[in-house]
């Protein structure tokens, strides 16, 4: 019988359903002088819990390592996931934040990119954000960020401040956090009775459904659904009451929580927790199959770029995500397959793409002289990069895609 580590949620027995191996930090570009041999690897690998069901990694990499003045993602770098945020605030603005005077929490608030609608209108909010990189460009249009980690003792300091808020919002933030205990009580003591803490993360049903195994990353630490974040709010005085499945980032839900007994749930909750019964979504030899289909497509991926450059085609990188970190990693595309990565970030260019080396360009180093084949690694971004590079596919340019099966198109 396998071993098993307990649950970051309830301690019961985490088993193992598929090894990425070595991995680097899916975020830590590396300056081209840098020292190889000092680049920090982990072990990254899923499980799932046999008692509440929540998908997890089996090992933690210390958050400072991740989140801090280097960060170099930046949200705002999509206009269609710009158009997403802004498209939420305005919603809190008539919803949860109608009444007089309210107060929003923001944690990972980033760049501002949904914070800056929010401060733009004059509503009371504070964004909770360790990286400092990102943090200062939030505070420079108006946001009012605290540099830190948001835990139990940041809620009492802000609920010390501030009071008590009506919204607290994550997007692509709670997923991030092993520390789940510390989280969660922050939240209960930071939230108006009557309040909503409101979080989107990627969906593993979707994850499973399209097999988008490059979402598993070291900053991706947990993989929710609904039935495991109704186990999880459960567990911590809070009450799942809603659930609205997005398109965003390949497939996102997004969970709304109020105290326990506060809120009557929606029937999209029950829906979705039948669903995922129905699917057999947390079952081991649903998630094996997983893992299958993931070595089909690293095969398939590694064939297709292996017959390309024998053929002497060129193949360029299109977004240095951090998601690709896991697919070049796990399938070995280094320089010699894919040459350079082409992105819009200026923390990315000029570095090495972590663990495969892989150079960092500027967009202009793709249009400057297309190459045969793009390689999409931003493919959650498919349709806007896509419009935006129609004059690639009118030069004979094709894409290459991984999710959900290896196609180019
Ligand atoms: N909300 C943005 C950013 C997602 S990236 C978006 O959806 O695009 C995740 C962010 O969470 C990073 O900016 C990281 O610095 C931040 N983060 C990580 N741990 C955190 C914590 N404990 N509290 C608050 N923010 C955290
Ligand atoms: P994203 O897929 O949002 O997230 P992650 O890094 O968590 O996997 O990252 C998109 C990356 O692609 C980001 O580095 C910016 C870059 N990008 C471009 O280079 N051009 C574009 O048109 C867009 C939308 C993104
Ligand atoms: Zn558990």
């Amino acid at each position: 019988m396998s071993s098993t580590i307990p649950c970051r949620i309830c301690a019961g027995p985490v088993q193992e359903f598929f090894d990425f191996g070595r991995q680097p930090l899916s975020d830590a570009f590396l300056p081209v002088d840098a020292d190889f041999s000092q680049e920090f690897f982990f072990r990254l690998a899923v499980g799932v819990c046999g008692t509440c069901g929540m998908v997890q990694l089996t090992e933690e990499v210390p958050r400072d390592r991740m989140f801090h003045e280097d960060y170099p993602y930046f949200s705002s770098g999509s206009a269609y996931m710009r158009e997403h945020f802004e498209g939420l605030a305005k919603r809190l603005l008539t919803t949860e934040l109608s009444g007089g005077d309210p107060f929003v929490v923001e944690l990972g608030c980033n760049d501002g990119v949904m914070l800056g609608t929010l401060a733009d209108s004059g509503v009371r909010h504070l964004g909770v954000e360790p990286s400092a990189s990102v943090a200062a460009v939030a505070a420079g249009k108006g946001v009012r960020v605290r540099t830190s980690f948001f835990e139990e003792a940041t809620a009492r300091e802000i609920l010390a401040e501030d009071g008590q808020a009506d919204v607290i919002y994550a997007a692509n933030t709670l997923c991030h956090i092993p520390y789940m205990d510390s989280i969660l009580a922050g939240v209960r003591a930071l939230l108006k009775p009557t309040g909503v803490f409101v979080f989107e993360d990627p969906y593993l049903g979707d994850i499973v459904e399209r097999t988008s195994f490059d979402q598993i990353y070291d900053e991706h630490f947990f993989f929710f659904t609904a039935s495991s974040v109704r186990e999880m709010a459960a567990r911590n005085g809070l009450e799942l009451v809603d659930v609205e499945r997005l398109t965003v980032h390949g497939g996102e839900v997004r969970y709304t929580l109020a105290p326990a007994g506060q809120r009557q749930p929606s029937e999209a909750v029950a829906a979705l927790v039948a669903e995922e019964k129905e699917r057999k979504l947390s079952d081991l030899t649903t998630l094996r199959a997983f893992g299958e289909n993931v070595l089909k497509i690293r095969d398939d991926l590694t064939a297709l770029l292996t017959r390309l450059r024998a053929e002497g085609k060129s193949v360029v990188g299109y977004g240095a995500t951090a998601k690709s970190a896991t697919v070049t990693n796990l399938c070995g595309i280094g320089p010699e397959l894919v040459p350079f990565v082409c992105d819009t970030t200026p923390a990315k260019q000029g570095r090495l793409t972590p663990g495969t080396h892989i150079p960092v360009r500027t967009p202009d180093a793709f249009s400057g002289d297309y190459p045969d084949y793009a390689l999409l690694f931003a493919w959650n971004h498919a349709e806007e990069i896509m419009a935006n590079e129609q004059e690639f596919r009118a030069a004979g340019g094709k894409w290459i895609l991984y999710v959900p099966e290896v196609k180019v198109v």
